[in-house]
């Protein structure tokens, strides 16, 4: 881990306000819960100033659930910087009337090594535009994964890094294309391989998890102490709706990394670097709330796969962790 200068984290704190499109005209508000010791508030507001924006804290007892005087207040920002991930749904209806929100949580240092930049953007966009156009995906692996769905009840989505566009919700940092699967057609065998990422456990796999599903939903979970300790997780909801298939997509990020994640403890970092490292196979269970379903569960695995091959409609994205789509590639 690397610490960086007060006036180097400045700097990015202006340079993602500057890609988050803050104009003078616009009003900021950060938010975070109590007790937190973070320099992100004090920076943010004196850069969000410093574009001639007006900018004001905001703190909130908690991540939901939040008073009706903080939620009439965050409707009158332009944007958002969420240094809490607040859950509360009414956010979208913020979002709804053109807020941008920004979610901010990683560490100084990983903020600097995986700073933005407009190319990003645009690589997200192609790669959610096709998604958009596509009717199946289909992911392989040479660890035995063989999973595919259908696609086109929910949108294609991104994410980049900035929040630039009128009621866009993002996260600093992580580029990646993801969207979810039309109701019950997800079927195959997923096979999460020694070094893929379990969040929220944030750890490296050591035994093979082989997955079996059907019609949507995990119907099998087998291995060793990884599978059972899955299994046990998810197994104390309670809830059939935890074993559907959430998001599903591929990271983006040149600048994110497979290996960050073993260099912290946890709770240190968010797991971005995950998340979004370049070519990687995003594969998630429970929810589908936030492409527009109706699946709120909040058992909420995400799961970044290294070396798959990852097609649309036939065409591939990824060749073995490898992004090979035109228009995507960094
Ligand atoms: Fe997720």
């Amino acid at each position: 881990m690397t610490t960086i200068a007060p006036s180097r984290l400045a700097t990015l704190w202006q340079e993602i306000l500057t890609l988050s499109q803050v104009k003078p005209t616009e009003t900021v508000i950060v938010v975070d819960t109590p007790n937190r010791i973070n320099p992100y508030p004090e920076m943010a507001i004196t850069q969000a100033k410093s574009l001639g924006a007006t900018a004001e804290y905001l703190e909130v007892p908690g991540r939901t659930d939040l008073p009706e005087d903080a939620v009439a207040l965050l409707k009158t920002a332009d944007l958002i910087i969420d240094l809490a991930f607040i859950l509360d749904g009414r956010i979208r209806d913020c979002r709804n009337g053109g807020t941008r929100v920004l979610v901010v949580l990683e560490p100084p240092e990983i903020l600097e090594r995986m700073l933005p930049t407009l190319a990003d953007k645009q690589r997200a966009m192609v790669a959610r535009d096709r998604l958009q156009k596509a009717k199946t995906m289909r992911v392989t692996s040479k660890a035995g994964t063989d999973f595919s769905v259908e696609l086109g009840e929910f949108p294609g989505m991104c994410q980049y890094g900035f929040a630039d566009e009128p009621g866009h919700w993002d996260q600093y940092p992580g580029a990646f294309a993801f969207t979810f699967p039309n109701e019950g057609s997800a079927n195959g065998v997923v096979v999460c391989d020694w070094g893929d990422i379990i969040y929220p456990f944030f750890t490296y796999i050591q035994e093979p998890i082989t997955l079996t599903i059907e019609n949507g939903f995990i119907r099998e979970i087998t291995g060793g102490v990884d599978a059972e300790e899955m299994r046990s997780f998810m197994e104390r909801y309670q809830d059939p709706e935890v074993y559907a298939i959430s998001h599903i997509g591929w990271g983006l990020s040149r600048t994110a990394s497979w290996e960050a994640m073993g260099q912290y403890e946890k709770g240190q970092t968010e797991g971005q670097d995950g998340r979004a490292f370049y070519g990687n196979f995003l594969f998630s269970t429970g929810p589908n709330s936030v492409g527009g379903g109706l699946r709120t569960t909040p058992c909420h695995l995400d799961i970044p796969m290294q070396g798959c091959s990852l097609f649309l409609d036939d065409e591939p994205m990824v060749l073995e962790g490898i992004v090979v789509a035109a228009g995507q590639q960094a």
